[in-house]
């Protein structure tokens, strides 16, 4: 098990400790049979010979994992909502380019939540220059995600605002698909969050939720000065509920919200831009 969790945190930043030894085990046998393994030392030697480390990229997509739902903590949408957008949107009106960044989207569902909330509050938002980057390390879950196609039921019960939003949304056979308005203002790319980011400009609001609790300290520490020189001076962090910045003294950024974060040289909401 040693050498799975090693290529899990070299490869991904992954941490597997030992309470989640039997779910590794089961997800991991599943994999040995699937590729017709019958012992572990089969399977090691697979993932060494497999050429261009396609058993490893495998592997990682086996151990992460994907859950998430539409408009998930849903505090968040409600902070972009009344405090982020409104403002974002007039300036994005008159010309400015908005970029956000959902990083660790698994099957697309928080990128779209954020699209839909954008068109809920400008119907001509996807006429802006607005991109929403969703990245994700699983192959896997980005091509359910281009896909745009959910179980109706994955967008039942929602507060009000949000079921305005999902009036977008169309019924085809039974299923939820996103209408090219929502699907034009994201772009799914795979990325490890631990290796390069070729992105060049900065986000204007970085979602990273429910990813960084796979991490151990030492690869979050990593993320947190990488995600700084990536967000704009106004920019917001937002993590998933179990997550947080520490230390947050060095980091360069202040709490505003539940697991909202923005740098220490963002202005407060509602403060007059600088002259500068
Ligand atoms: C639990 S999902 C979170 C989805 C969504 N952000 C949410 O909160 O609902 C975690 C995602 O992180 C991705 N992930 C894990 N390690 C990663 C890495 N090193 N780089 C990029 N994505 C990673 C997994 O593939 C998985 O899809």
């Amino acid at each position: 098990m040693s050498i799975i969790a090693g290529i899990a945190r070299e490869d991904a930043g992954l941490t597997l400790p030992d309470a989640k030894r039997l779910m590794v085990q089961s997800r991991l046998a599943r994999r040995m049979r699937s590729v017709g393994c019958l012992s572990f030392d089969d399977y090691i030697a697979l993932l060494t010979a497999s050429p261009d480390a396609e058993e490893r990229r495998a592997l990682i997509s086996v151990l992460t994992t994907n859950v998430t739902s539409f408009f998930r903590e849903a505090h968040h949408f409600e902070t972009l909502r009344t405090q982020v957008l409104p403002a974002l949107l007039r300036e994005a009106k008159r010309g400015r380019r908005l970029r956000f960044w959902s990083a660790g989207c698994s099957t697309g569902e928080e990128p779209y939540s954020l699209a839909m909330l954008l068109l809920a509050l400008d119907p001509m938002a996807s006429d802006y220059d607005i991109r929403i980057l969703a990245t994700d390390i699983d192959p896997k879950v980005l091509s359910k995600a281009k896909s745009a196609r959910y179980e109706a039921a994955s967008l039942s019960a929602l507060p009000d605002f949000y079921e305005q939003a999902l009036r977008a949304t169309r019924q085809e056979d039974g299923s939820l698909v996103m209408p090219d308005s929502v699907r034009r203002l994201v772009t799914f790319r795979q990325l490890n969050l631990h290796a390069q980011w070729p992105m060049k400009g900065r986000f204007d609001a970085i979602l990273c939720r429910n990813v960084l609790i796979y991490f151990d300290f030492e690869h979050q520490s990593a993320l947190w000065p990488r995600f700084r020189a990536s967000l704009g001076t106004e920019g917001w962090l937002f993590l998933g509920h179990s997550e947080r910045i520490h230390p947050i003294e060095t980091s360069g950024f202040i709490q505003t919200g539940v697991t909202t974060y923005r740098r220490t040289d963002a202005r407060p909401v509602g403060t007059p831009e600088r002259e500068d």
